[in-house]
C-alpha cells in the first residue's frame, strides 16, 4: 500500500481491515501460528548448539506469515512460497539492473514464479465450492470480502498485499520477540511474572482443551505490557513519514503541506512523556496511560499499520511457549549493539535455546 494514492489506499483499507486485523481474523490465525511456532521452537533447542537468534526469529516470523495468509495448505505451497520469496528478497535492496546475474534479475524471475504460484491458489479455491471456516487463511477472507457497493478485491491486489505483508510482517515481529525476551532474560524477577501469568492461564482450562484461544490471550495482562514496552524501548521502525497538517508531539503545529519526519525513538525517549526513559519498565504501562500520539510503534493516522493486533498476537504466543518451555543461554551478553537502521545486537544476539526440564 506504499506509494498507493490517497482515495485508493483508502477504500483498500477499508476492505483488507478485517481479513487482517478482525476479530474472527485473529481467532484463527492463533492455530496458524502455534503451527509454526511450537515445532520450530522444539526444533531450535533440538539443535542444542548456538544460533543467531534474531535471524532464526525471522525464519519462524515468515513461515508465520505465510501460513496466516495460506490458511490449511499443502506443505508444498508452503515451502515453495518461502522458497520464491528467500529468491526474491536480496533483489529488492540492490540496485535495479535487469540483466541476467544480477540480484535484480533474479529477483524480477522470483517474483513471477510467487505471482503464478499464488493466481494458482487463488483460482483453485475459487473452484472449489467453499473452503471450511477452520481451514480458512487470510487468503479466503480477502476473496469473500465485499465493499459497500458488493465490490471485491481484485486479484492483483491480494497478490501485491500478500507481497506486502511478507515484507512487512516477519522482521518486525522477529525483532520485538527477541528483544522482549533480551529485556526478560536481564530482569529474572520480570521473567519470573511473566511465567507465573502464563502457567495460571493452564492450571485455569480444562483439561481436554488443545491450544490457546484468542480469549486466553486477553486475559493476559503483564504479557502484554513487556510487548508494549519492548516496542517502546527497541522499536523496528525508526521514522515514519507525512504530509500535510499534523502535531504528533502535544505543543508542536506543522502548518499544511509540510513534510515532516516523525523520529520514532526520540518520542518514545522522550524524558518529558515518560520517566527513567532508559530502563524496562512494564508496570509504567499500568493504567495504559502513554497510548495515544506518544507511544507510536505502529505508526499513527490512516496509513498506521494495518497488521498491529495481528503482530502483537503472534509476538504474545511466542514469547508464551518460549516461557513455557525454554531458557535462553546468552553467548555474548556483553556484545555491541548497532542501532543504525535497527537497534540489535551487532551479532544477531547469539544464544543457545535449553528446553526446561
Ligand atoms: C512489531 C511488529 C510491527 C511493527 C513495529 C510495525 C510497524 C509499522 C509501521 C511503523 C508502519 C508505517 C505506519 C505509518 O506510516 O504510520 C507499518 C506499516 C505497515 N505494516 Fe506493520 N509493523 C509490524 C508488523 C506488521 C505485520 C505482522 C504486518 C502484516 C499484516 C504488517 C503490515 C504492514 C503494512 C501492510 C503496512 C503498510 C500500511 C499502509 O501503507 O497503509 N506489519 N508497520
Amino acid at each position: 500500500m506504499y506509494g498507493v494514492p490517497n482515495s485508493e489506499h483508502r477504500h483498500l483499507r477499508r476492505l483488507t481491515t478485517d481479513p487482517i486485523n478482525g476479530h474472527r481474523a485473529l481467532a484463527l490465525y492463533v492455530r496458524y501460528i502455534e503451527v509454526i511456532v511450537i515445532p520450530s521452537l522444539e526444533e531450535l533447542a533440538a539443535m542444542n548448539r548456538p544460533i543467531k537468534f534474531f535471524n532464526e526469529m525471522k525464519r519462524i516470523g515468515f513461515k508465520v506469515i505465510a501460513q496466516v495468509f495460506l490458511g490449511s495448505t499443502k506443505d508444498s505451497v508452503l515451502s515453495s512460497m518461502v522458497k520464491y520469496y528467500t529468491e526474491l528478497f536480496p533483489g529488492v535492496l540492490f540496485l535495479p539492473f535487469n540483466i541476467p546475474g544480477f540480484a535484480f534479475h533474479r529477483a524480477l524471475k522470483a517474483r513471477k514464479k510467487l505471482v503464478k504460484m499464488i493466481q494458482d491458489e487463488l483460482d483453485e479455491r475459487r473452484a472449489t465450492t467453499s473452503v471450511e471456516d477452520r481451514k480458512k487463511g487470510m487468503v479466503d477472507l480477502l476473496m469473500e470480502v465485499e465493499g459497500d457497493k458488493g465490490e471485491k478485491l481484485e486479484d492483483e491486489h491480494i497478490i501485491d498485499l500478500l507481497l506486502l505483508i511478507l515484507f512487512a510482517g516477519h522482521e518486525t515481529t522477529a525483532h520485538t520477540i527477541m528483544w522482549a525476551l533480551i529485556y526478560l532474560n536481564h530482569h529474572p524477577e520480570m521473567l519470573r511474572k511473566a511465567k507465573e501469568e502464563q502457567e495460571m492461564i493452564i492450571k485455569r482450562r480444562s483439561s481436554s482443551q488443545k491450544g490457546l484461544t484468542l480469549s486466553e490471550i486477553k486475559q493476559m495482562e503483564y504479557l502484554p505490557k513487556v510487548i508494549d514496552e519492548s516496542l517502546r524501548r527497541s522499536n523496528f521502525a525508526f521514522a515514519i513519514f507525512r504530509k500535510e497538517r499534523v502535531s504528533f508531539v502535544p505543543g508542536y503545529t506543522i502548518p499544511k503541506g509540510w513534510k515532516v519526519v516523525v523520529w520514532h525513538r526520540a518520542l518514545h525517549m522522550d524524558l518529558n512523556i515518560y520517566s527513567n526513559p532508559k530502563e524496562f519498565l512494564p508496570s509504567r504501562w499500568e493504567n495504559h496511560r502513554f497510548k495515544g500520539r506518544t507511544f507510536i510503534p505502529f505508526g499513527a493516522g490512516s496509513r498506521t499499520c494495518p497488521g498491529a493486533d495481528l503482530a502483537k498476537l503472534e509476538i504474545a504466543i511466542s514469547l508464551r511457549y518460549f516461557l513455557l518451555n525454554y531458557k535462553l543461554e546468552e553467548l555474548n551478553p556483553k556484545g555491541p549493539i548497532t542501532y543504525l537502521p535497527l537497534p540489535r545486537p551487532a551479532d544477531d544476539y547469539l544464544a543457545r535455546i535449553i528446553k526446561l526440564p
